[in-house]
């Protein structure tokens, strides 16, 4: 059985913390999802490390449902949540629908994911009442770069932090079924953690939160441009990969691959006929 929102209710009620990784292709949502995942996230990240944008901003849906498809054909159980892109929801309610379909159809996505709080509130509404879960988004929501002034620590301030706990209930309220937290003080959220019964998906946001998500390049140690500070490398995958190409190319050029095991027999007497 796929995990799916009922999956979240239930951790958010016993306690069980959520896991989500980041996926864009095929290959890597399988073994993601053969290690055990809660969910996975085709988030609009795949802008930076996938297509090598500096932000999340020129991502389409096109992209999005593309990378989409390719990591739901790969994931077995685990709930796959698809990002909605930059202008693909904050135009119009209508338009937030549509798109969400797309996700849901063409993409195969089980869950959308928006950024933003109570301006945002009627598109959940009417993505949730058409019977599309979503997952919203607070803190630092990269789509919003310009506005924010970069990538910075969001809720550090009175106002700030108020208005991060009322949009998470707001969102709560319109029908979100899960909050990501991202780049949000420990203290703050686990407190916003506390006050709605919808599970937190911090990103830099402590270890209150009822999950945690990472990009999966960060936590492999693939991805070198920009490593913000809540990211915890669990591999150097980066290194492996490096030294494994290095090797295929001296191993070419000295004619050492391919050898005889790699290749494919003939009968002699076939080469001796030719002409
Ligand atoms: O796009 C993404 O990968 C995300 C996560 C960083 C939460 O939104």
């Amino acid at each position: 059985m796929k995990n799916n929102v009922l999956t979240f209710k239930k951790a958010k009620e016993t306690g069980k913390k959520i896991s989500m990784l980041t996926a864009y292709d095929y290959s890597t949502a399988k073994l993601i999802d053969e290690a055990g995942v809660t969910a996975i996230l085709v988030g609009d990240s795949l802008g930076n490390v996938m297509l090598g944008y500096e932000n999340t901003i020129p991502v389409t849906m096109e992209d999005m449902i593309h990378h989409g498809a390719a990591v739901s054909r790969g994931a077995q159980n685990a709930m796959v949540v698809i990002d909605m892109p930059f202008m693909s929801y904050q135009v119009s309610v209508e338009k937030a629908l549509i798109n969400a379909g797309r996700l849901m159809k063409e993409g195969m996505a089980d869950a959308v994911k928006l950024e933003g709080g109570s301006e945002v509130c009627p598109q959940i509404k009417a993505i949730v009442d058409a019977g599309i879960p979503v997952v919203a988004h607070l803190g630092l929501t990269p789509q919003a770069i310009h506005t924010l002034g970069g990538f910075r620590v969001q809720g550090k301030t009175p106002q700030v932090a108020q208005k991060l706990l009322e949009d998470a209930k707001a969102v709560e309220q319109a029908g979100a079924f899960a909050v990501t937290l991202e780049c949000v003080p420990s203290k703050l959220a686990s407190y916003i953690t506390e006050q709605i019964k919808i599970p937190t998906i911090g990103i830099g946001a402590g270890n209150g939160c009822d999950g945690q998500v990472l990009v999966y390049q960060d936590m492999l140690g693939m991805f070198s441009d920009f490593t913000p500070k809540f990211v915890k490398r669990f591999a150097s995958v980066g290194e492996v990969m490096k030294e494994a190409f290095s090797q295929y190319i001296a191993e070419v050029e000295s004619g050492a691959f391919p050898s005889e095991e790699h290749g494919y027999q003939i009968d002699d007497d076939i080469i001796e006929k030719l002409y």
